[in-house]
């Protein structure tokens, strides 16, 4: 969708014009737009600028100081208060204390600045492991150029600094800076602490480096009380193992009463990044207590794009970010790294060729992605909230946890209590977290009802049993003395169930719908119950199929709920033993190709970006960074388009699109739905997830056919179980290959037409990257690739029918 601005009533409030003058056409400058934002709950906008650049009695650059002053409404100085400049000489020593040789003549000339414009000033960073003085001794690093030596001082002068640079710094701003990055990049990206000076000068850093971070927020805090402090970090933006880590330290410090105000994400992105999950992102760490910031952002794009498509791809993540910051009422402010592509750290310190990441052009014309974000402030509506209620049940939990929350990340706000520490456990795929039930005591409970129970209704939820001797219920909501529906499973019978009480009880004072498939133990299943009331059904979908319906008496009337809805059990007990995940609640009969496109495991539709909208929210990545699009010159591209490198006749260098972690398990039953469109001959490969030694599948060409192919075995020497199809040609082609483990078949399906199937097929679990255009074993995809679906379910002729076209 997309949204177009139009300048709001609200907007035009806000601007202290009593009558338009010619000087009217000019854009409403950022600060403006963004303060009159969100009903007028706005929020600040702003950049990092360059004291160098506003140097008022030398050669600043006049236009861009002018620039700086009109657009924005907060400013960080870019590295005019980083540790390096504000104290480059050594500390001497007299009386036991340390004199400091403070250079605070750069930090100045922005804060006046500041000060001059009424800009709000964010403080660039206190404690940060890069950006150590020169004076302090150094040694050589491993590639020969010299680095910080850690021995250099004591733990106890290392920790002296530390303080004195916090107190120093705050005090001397104190009242003037108004927000402090305390804390910058303290994760590796694995989510282990990052090694530095400070970290080293606190007692075992490795299992525990929180002494000196929880220390810098208590000085800060202690040297100016109203300064709002928070801690900074990049690459958190979606659900990586850094972000996690991230939110148990924040919550850790929150449970310690540490002065933490807030969390900024710096938001160094590029022009391929979905941003899938990032207002889930920021909604998590609000639900916290702190208030959540874009700190740093640019979106890196070529050197040659100052034309077309890329810039679109630039403006449309721009975009997003604008959107989920506003879509959360705890973000405060959105930072540009540098506001002009004339001066940005982008393709000079990081990421040479691919600078032109900011918002402006050289010469401050606006790009694509200036005016998209004023289009999104100005344009920007509370979203329609489609669900009535969604837990993920993939929230992070530290060890020490002792009140978990299941989120609710529909926009409605109904958290979920959680009872027993039934968070954090293994989810449906690799890095990726469920509720686990342990059949007692577990469960997770709104605090009022979300669904009215006589009106239409789908509640979803994925489930994996441990237990098949009792009752268990995976989802319920409370009427006054049971439940007013539950989905779970049924002992006697040993089939899921969906279940609904009459109010006025005349037969058995409840209607039910049993599955025609049997639950099996440790496998996740996808359980649908949908009320409609229109129709008179109780309907039970397994694994995105309709399987089941029954229809009541038309004297049912649904008993009214006025309680919780609980998951993992019922008002009455029958606590569920085994695991859930994504329960998705609506107050309306969803279609069958909704419920279908619940059950996707990935989907990918490669407009311009890379993201995975499904459950997962996962980025894709290409590994050059140089894939391309196909569209129209001057709209945003409609598909990915992969070409072979430059001097590449075995298309050892064609790109692909990796993603992670991994996305499909690949020793049960599966379907991958994919478009493609060729343009090379040769064998290739569209889509593959990888083992070691061989790709699990991978959906083609081969020998020149359309072709979905499982290799035996992972190993050198293996057996090729294969369907082919028709003659591969070019023109856009639906592709979906099944694997049915139960009926050990391989299944083609080119068009909506079924080729004749492979028998007496075995395939394996594989457990690394799913790949558009790659495969470990085949050569690499030339040409068109669009609208990536994947299920872990052997889709059946009639619901890949269902499956939309391409977009
Ligand atoms: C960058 C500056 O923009 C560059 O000029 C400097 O050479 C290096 O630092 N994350 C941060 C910022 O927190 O402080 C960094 O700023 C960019 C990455």
């Amino acid at each position: 969708m997309k949204r177009t601005g139009f300048i709001a009533a609200a907007v035009m409030a806000a601007m202290f014009m009593v009558e338009p003058s010619p000087a009217a056409a000019d854009p409403i400058p950022l600060k403006t737009l963004a303060a009159a934002a969100r009903a007028g709950d706005g929020i600040m906008f702003g950049s990092a600028i360059q004291s160098a650049l506003i140097d008022p009695d030398s050669d600043g650059d006049e236009t861009y100081e002018q620039r700086a002053a009109a657009e924005f409404s907060l400013i960080a100085p870019e590295n005019d208060l980083i540790w390096e400049v504000t104290e480059p000489t050594e500390p001497t020593r007299e009386g036991g204390e340390w004199v400091h040789n403070y250079a605070w003549n750069r930090a100045e000339e922005v804060v006046d600045f500041a000060d001059r414009n009424g800009q709000t000033i964010i403080g660039h960073h206190l404690v940060w492991h890069s950006s150590v003085p020169s004076w302090w001794p150094r040694m050589p690093g491993p590639d020969g150029k010299p680095i910080p030596n850690p021995e250099a001082y004591t733990p106890q002068v290392v920790r002296e600094f530390l303080q004195d640079r916090v107190e120093d710094t705050v005090n001397r701003f104190e009242g003037r800076i108004g927000y402090w990055s305390v804390v910058n990049e303290v994760f590796a990206e694995n989510g282990s602490w990052r090694p530095s000076i400070w970290q080293r000068a606190y007692p075992n850093p490795v299992p525990d480096s929180y002494g000196y971070i929880a220390d810098s927020f208590r000085w800060a805090h202690a040297a100016d009380a109203n300064a709002k402090l928070y801690i900074n970090e990049y690459g958190v933006e979606g659900n990586t193992a850094k972000a996690r880590a991230l939110y148990d330290l924040v919550k850790r410090l929150r449970n310690d009463n540490v002065p933490i105000h807030g969390v900024g994400f710096q938001t160094h992105r590029k022009l391929t990044d979905g941003l899938t999950g990032f207002a889930d992102m920021l909604r998590r760490f609000a639900d916290l207590g702190v208030e959540v910031y874009i700190t740093e952002m640019d979106v890196r794009i070529h050197d040659t794009a100052t034309s077309g498509v890329e810039l679109l791809q630039q403006a449309e993540v721009y975009g997003r970010a604008v959107r989920a910051c506003l879509d959360v009422a705890a973000c405060k402010f959105i930072n540009l790294w540098g506001f002009t592509d004339a001066h940005s750290w982008i393709g000079t310190v990081f990421h040479i060729g691919w600078g032109r990441a900011t918002v402006l052009t050289n010469t401050l014309a606006a790009k694509p992605a200036y005016n998209r974000i004023a289009a999104e402030l100005a344009g920007w509506t509370a979203p329609v909230q489609n669900m009535a209620g969604w837990w993920r049940l993939d929230d992070w939990v530290a060890p020490d946890d002792a009140a978990m929350v299941a989120s609710d990340v529909s926009g409605h706000g109904r958290p979920a209590a959680v009872a027993g520490f039934a968070l954090g456990n293994e989810g449906r795929m690799p890095g990726y977290t469920a509720f686990r039930g342990n059949g007692v005591s577990t469960q997770a409970t709104t605090t009022g009802p979300v669904l009215q129970t006589p009106q239409s209704f789908t509640v979803s939820a994925w489930v994996s049993l441990t237990d098949t001797t009792r009752d268990q219920v995976v989802v319920s909501q409370d009427a006054a003395t049971s439940a007013a529906f539950s989905i779970g499973f049924n002992v006697a019978s040993q089939k899921w169930y969906f279940s609904m009480a009459d109010t006025y009880a005349q037969g058995p004072g409840f209607y039910q719908v049993f599955s025609t498939v049997t639950p099996q133990p440790g496998a996740w299943t996808h359980v649908t119950g949908v009320w409609n009331r229109a129709w008179g059904r109780l309907v039970l979908y397994v694994n995105g199929k309709l399987n089941a319906a029954v229809a009541p008496p038309a004297s049912f009337l649904p008993k009214a709920s006025t309680g919780s809805l609980r998951i993992g059990a019922a008002l009455n007990g029958r606590h569920l033993a085994g695991s859930i995940s994504d329960v998705r609640a609506y107050q309306r009969v969803l279609s069958d190709a909704e419920i279908l496109d619940a059950t996707s495991l990935g989907y990918f539709g490669l407009n311009g970006q890379t993201g995975d909208t499904s459950f997962f929210l996962r980025d894709g990545s290409s590994r050059p960074e140089v894939i391309r699009w196909l569209g129209t010159p001057d709209q945003m591209p409609n598909a990915l388009r992969l070409t072979a490198g430059p001097n590449d006749s075995t298309r050892i260098e064609a790109v692909a699109v990796d993603i992670r972690p991994q996305v499909l398990r690949t020793d049960r039953s599966y379907s991958v739905s994919a478009w493609v469109n060729l343009e090379a001959t040769g064998d290739m490969v569209a889509v593959a997830q990888d083992g070691i030694h061989r790709s699990a599948f991978r959906l083609g060409v081969r020998a020149g056919k359309w072709s979905f192919a499982i290799p035996s075995a992972d190993a050198d020497v293996v057996t090729m179980q294969v369907v082919n199809g028709p003659t591969a040609v070019a023109g856009w082609t639906h592709l979906v290959g099944v694997y049915d483990a139960e009926a050990r078949q391989i299944r083609l399906y080119v068009n909506n037409v079924a080729q004749t199937p492979a028998a007496n097929v075995t395939s394996w679990a594989s457990a690394n990257t799913l790949h558009l255009g790659q495969a470990l074993d085949a050569p690499r995809w030339v040409g068109g690739i669009d609208d990536v679906r994947i299920y872990q379910t052997p889709l059946t002729l009639n619901e890949i029918s269902l499956i939309p076209a391409r977009s």
